[in-house]
């Protein structure tokens, strides 16, 4: 029977589990879809640069691999991951203050995975996940598959606001706490010491994982690098990472570093997944680490998004009317922005797209459902002038509808 995707038959003749027919499709691919249109200036998505892929770098990488690593390369292997590739990340680690072994590794295909992962090993329908407000879209996708019910902690400057934790703890006994401590998706924030601090703390003395989801902590152009929360609470916290943003995204390799019995679960559920990560990503990625790339590269791309940083906030300034705030990041991919709270950043979208300029409307980020006066912006993915031109346009549409 042909498909046919205009009427649905399908979907509503065959018997789909009432959790995929519940589940939303990502707004920001929805968004993406209609800004990726010729001449729509594209400060939506969370897309790295392009032209700064390390191309010639990862064309050395894939023949050395075929040279060193032949049919092995090619083949099935361990669900942990490639033994040469985890005992690389675990060394890189434990020179950051986090000491481990490949035994605390376990490589997944992307950050993403790692949630979805750790979703499904803890989450039984009405649990309570703590988060941030806003946090992370894709994380609240993979959890509500699992019909996880969050409790979230406002943030400001320093981050989650630690003060409001402790009483959420009490009251919802949360099975995890997820949190985006560096230069968070989607507001840019970056949590303090004192608040990392804090926050293992209660996690310890509750007994409650942290999960660390840290896809941009190595994308610091301005500031000193602060502990991680790993290196803060060891055995309290669960730090995923991943090579999307500083290496390929399409390669789609992350990890996960945790408590070693622990590992072995998410091993199983890893297996039931897709078995194992590519093998053949795995070994291009050791070869970019042990052959000295990345550290030259992480500096390229840094210069590189510090540079449109500063392009978007001195556009922001001059263009941005009154009654408009923004977060002003020292690393990562994004800024946001809050308009006057009578304003609606998704009413206002279709108008942005009009004028060919595309933003993420920040409401599907807050797990309550607040923020219709916010939006994220990605500074990395556009050239300078385009960044220019979109944030003029912005401007000029906000103090239109002002
Ligand atoms: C906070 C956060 N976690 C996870 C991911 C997913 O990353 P990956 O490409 O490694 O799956 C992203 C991507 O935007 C992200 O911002």
């Amino acid at each position: 029977m042909p498909i046919d995707t205009k009427t649905n038959v399908h979907t509503e003749l065959w018997k789909l589990s009432p959790h995929v027919i519940g589940l939303e499709a990502s707004i920001i691919r929805e968004i993406l879809k209609i800004s990726s249109k010729p001449g729509v200036i594209n400060l939506a998505g969370g897309l790295p640069a392009p032209e700064l892929f390390p191309i010639k770098e990862l064309q050395k990488c894939m023949l050395d691999v075929i040279e060193k690593n032949g049919p092995v390369a090619f083949q099935y292997s361990l669900s942990m991951g490639v033994v040469a590739l985890r005992e690389e990340i675990a060394k890189r680690a434990t020179g950051r203050g986090s000491k481990s072994t490949k035994d605390n590794i376990l490589i997944t295909s992307g950050a993403q995975q790692a949630i979805e992962l750790i979703a499904r090993a803890f989450i039984d329908p009405g649990d309570y996940i703590l988060t941030e407000n806003p946090t992370y879209l894709g994380a609240l996708q993979a959890f509500n598959y699992y019909k996880a019910k969050y409790t979230s902690a406002e943030m400001d400057n320093e981050g989650m606001i630690i003060d409001q934790v402790e009483a959420k703890i009490k009251k919802h006994s949360p099975k995890l706490i997820y949190t985006v401590s560096n230069f968070q998706n989607p507001t840019g924030i970056t949590m303090s010491l004192e608040r990392r601090k804090q926050l293992v703390e209660l996690a310890s003395k509750y007994n409650i994982p942290i999960i660390d989801d840290n896809p941009y902590g190595d994308i610091r152009f301005e500031g000193e690098h602060l502990p991680t929360l790993k290196s803060i609470g060891g055995d309290e916290v669960i730090a995923l990472r991943t090579f999307s943003k500083i290496i390929s995204p399409g390669m789609r390799i992350g990890w996960m570093n945790s408590p070693v019995d622990i590992l072995a679960q998410f091993e199983k559920v890893k297996q039931c997944t897709d078995l194992h990560s590519g093998t053949f990503n795995q070994y291009m990625i050791y070869e970019f680490l042990s052959q000295g790339m990345l550290e030259p590269h992480l500096k390229n791309i840094c210069a590189d998004y510090k540079k449109k940083r500063d392009v978007m906030l001195d556009t922001m300034k001059a263009h941005f009317p009154e009654g408009v705030t923004w977060t002003e990041p020292e690393g990562g991919l994004f800024l946001w922005v809050e308009l006057p709270k009578h304003m609606s950043a998704e009413k206002l979208l279709p108008k942005a797209i009009d004028q060919k300029v595309a933003y993420v409307y920040g409401q599907p980020f807050f797990p309550s459902g607040e923020g219709e006066n916010t939006l994220r912006l990605n500074y990395c993915n556009a050239s300078p002038d385009n960044i220019r031109e979109g944030i003029k346009r912005l401007g000029k549409l906000f103090k239109d509808n002002m």
